[in-house]
């Protein structure tokens, strides 16, 4: 009797701590299909850690290249220095370069750490890079047969989580968010504007019960690159998500995320450039960027029609020159939609587009 009764439970309890088991987080973020060619992109991940730093070591930490490029990522003043500090458990996004190879998304050689007197691979994981790797996946990417076997002054590449495929159709900017414990599919989703199943799927997880804390979960940050065409100096670096900014063009030009807001109805995400106020790094100064067809437009310069604003839009920079386009007419019918090819051919900038005109649409219904 006293066994039987005992069975059951224990039964239960072993198969349900076994089949999310089966299903739980990996860790290593799907990208593109195993036998595709690599492709490359730009990916974040969010560092915290328990102890006190600033940005410079973040910078050093990560390798990213500069100081800016952490700077726009988090929404910073310019004048931020490498200096300053960042609290405990602060939320740092940085930048990293992306490759997906056989399905797989890792940082592309970088970065790469020093290992230090007292360092173990499973601390340079969960304290050091703040949970954003295991170490089993160090010691397999290094090819490393022991995890303890390391010794001072080696040095081990950390392959950190990411992607670059689309989600749902659409350009995102995916991030590495690192579990806190007692979190929820839902409670993420709503954090990064997106939602459970989709975190869900993306992960290859089915709920909440497969969620494991201090593990990196794969967010995608849904992402504009609004008119910047696809053969611009900046169009690979230009899919910005929301809470960042850009400034490219030798430094004339400040893009990011906007909400723009029509009448009562609309709103539409959109990317944002206007001129930088910034001194040029190799043109001698920054060129008036008037919009062709609209000589009273320039960049940045909004005029409000009947039916919804048209505004002189960034579209990218080659070698000599700053190019512009004039944001359709609302109200001019789907004609408005391809304007002299202007746009690049991106899905989210006609996604938006789309949103505008039908919108705008109802706007101009609500009006008669
Ligand atoms: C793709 O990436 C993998 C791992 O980063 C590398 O080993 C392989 O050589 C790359 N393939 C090509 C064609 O670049
Ligand atoms: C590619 O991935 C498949 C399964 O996803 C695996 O069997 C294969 O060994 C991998 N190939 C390489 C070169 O890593
Ligand atoms: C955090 O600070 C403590 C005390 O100074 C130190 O022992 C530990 O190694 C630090 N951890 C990291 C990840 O730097
Ligand atoms: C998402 O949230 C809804 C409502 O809370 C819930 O019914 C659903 O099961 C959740 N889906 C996943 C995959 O967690
Ligand atoms: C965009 O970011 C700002 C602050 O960075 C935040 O207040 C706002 O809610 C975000 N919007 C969306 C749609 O996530
Ligand atoms: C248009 O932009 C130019 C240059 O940025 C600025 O000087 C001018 O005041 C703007 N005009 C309007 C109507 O906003
Ligand atoms: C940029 O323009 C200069 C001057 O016209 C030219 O000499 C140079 O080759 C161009 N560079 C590129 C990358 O096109
Ligand atoms: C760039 O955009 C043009 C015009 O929209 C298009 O014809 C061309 O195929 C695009 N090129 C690439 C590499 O996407």
């Amino acid at each position: 009797m006293e066994t039987s009764r005992f069975t059951l439970p224990l039964l239960l309890l072993a198969t349900s701590f076994l089949l999310p088991l089966s299903a739980q987080m990996t860790g290593n973020f799907k990208c593109g299909s195993p036998g595709d060619s690599n492709t490359t992109c730009r990916s974040l991940v969010g560092y915290s850690t328990k102890n006190a730093t600033t940005y410079a070591s973040i910078q050093t930490l990560f390798a990213v290249e500069n100081l800016r490029s952490i700077l726009e990522a988090n929404n910073l003043p310019l004048s931020t220095t490498g200096a300053q500090r960042v609290n405990p458990n602060q939320v740092v996004r940085v930048p990293i370069p992306c490759t997906c190879s056989n399905g797989t998304g890792v940082s592309t050689d970088v970065p790469v750490y020093t290992v230090k007197q007292g360092d173990t691979l499973s601390a340079i994981a969960s304290e050091l890079f703040g949970g954003l790797v295991r170490f089993p996946r160090i010691s397999e990417m290094n090819k490393i047969p022991n995890a303890n076997d390391i010794v001072i002054g080696q040095r081990v590449w950390i392959p950190l989580p990411c992607s670059c495929d689309k989600v749902n159709g659409r350009d995102v900017v995916h991030y590495a968010h690192v579990v806190k414990s007692g979190s929820s599919l839902g409670a993420i989703a709503a954090q990064f504007g997106t939602d459970n199943g989709t975190l869900a799927t993306l992960n290859g997880i089915s709920g909440d019960a497969q969620l494991l804390a201090d593990n990196p979960l794969d967010v995608p940050l849904r992402a504009c690159s609004s008119y910047v065409r696809n053969n611009s100096l900046d169009a690979s670096s230009m899919l910005l998500p929301n809470g960042s900014y850009s400034i490219t063009a030798n430094n004339c030009i400040r893009c990011s995320q906007i909400m723009m807001v029509f009448g009562f109805c609309v709103f539409v995400i959109s990317l944002s450039c206007e001129a930088s106020q910034l001194r040029p790094t190799t043109w001698p100064t920054c060129p008036a960027t008037r919009c062709p067809g609209a000589e009273s437009l320039f960049l940045g310069n909004t005029t409000s029609t009947s039916c919804g604003p048209r505004s002189c839009a960034y579209a990218g920079y080659s070698n000599q020159t700053i190019l512009t386009t004039l944001s359709p007419d609302p109200c001019s019918g789907s004609d408005g939609s391809t304007p002299s090819g202007n746009y690049a051919s991106t899905f989210s900038p006609r996604f938006s587009f789309m949103v505008v005109l039908i919108q705008c649409a109802l706007f101009c219904v609500c009006l008669l």
